[in-house]
C-alpha cells in the first residue's frame, strides 16, 4: 500500500506546490518514490485551476525542480476519506482543515510539528520578496528530508 500525503495551504499557488514538488523530489532521489502518492491542495478556491505563483516555480526551479504542470485546487472532503497525512503550512491552515474534516479524522498536522515537533510555521510568503521563497524553501526542504527519515523508519525499511 502507497502512503498518500497531501500538503495543503491557504491558496495552493505558493507554499503546499512547493511541498509537493519538493517532497516528491526527495523521495524520488532516495529511490523511493514509488512508495508514495503525493498531492497538493488550498483551503482557499481563489486561484483553482491556476499554475503556482511565478515565484515558487522560479525558486523551485533553481533548485532544479519543475511545478509547472500543477494546478490549484481546493480541498474536498474526499480528501479526508484516503489520504494518510494531511499537513498544514501553518496553524491557520490546520484550524481550516479541522473545521472542515469529518470529525473522526485525525491526521492532519501542522507539517514541522510533525517532523521536528518544534511549532515552527512555514510563514506565507505570498505578499513579500524573492527571498521569501527561498526560505519558504529551505524550510520545506529540510522539513521533507525529515518526513522521509521518518516514513522510511515507521515502515521499517
Ligand atoms: P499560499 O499563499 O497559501 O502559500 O498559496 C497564498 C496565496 C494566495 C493568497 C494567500 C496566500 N491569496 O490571498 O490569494
Amino acid at each position: 500500500m502507497k502512503t498518500s500525503v497531501l500538503f495543503v495551504c491557504l491558496g495552493n499557488i505558493c507554499r503546499s506546490p512547493l511541498a509537493e514538488g519538493i517532497f516528491r523530489d526527495v523521495v524520488e532521489k532516495r529511490g523511493i518514490g514509488g512508495r508514495f502518492l503525493i498531492d497538493s491542495a488550498g483551503t482557499g478556491g481563489w486561484h483553482v485551476g491556476s499554475p503556482p505563483d511565478p515565484r515558487s516555480i522560479e525558486v523551485a526551479a533553481n533548485h532544479g525542480i519543475d511545478l509547472r504542470s500543477q494546478r490549484c485546487r481546493k480541498i474536498t472532503v474526499s480528501d479526508f476519506q484516503y489520504h494518510d497525512l494531511v499537513f498544514g503550512m501553518d496553524r491557520s491552515n490546520v484550524d481550516n482543515l479541522r473545521a472542515v474534516a469529518p470529525g473522526s479524522f485525525s491526521r492532519i498536522h501542522m507539517f514541522l510539528d510533525y517532523v521536528h515537533g518544534t511549532g515552527v510555521e512555514i510563514p506565507d510568503p505570498y505578499y513579500g520578496d524573492a527571498d521569501g521563497f527561498e526560505n519558504v524553501y529551505q524550510m520545506i526542504r529540510e522539513g521533507s528530508e525529515a518526513l522521509a527519515d521518518r516514513l522510511i523508519a515507521s515502515t521499517g525499511s
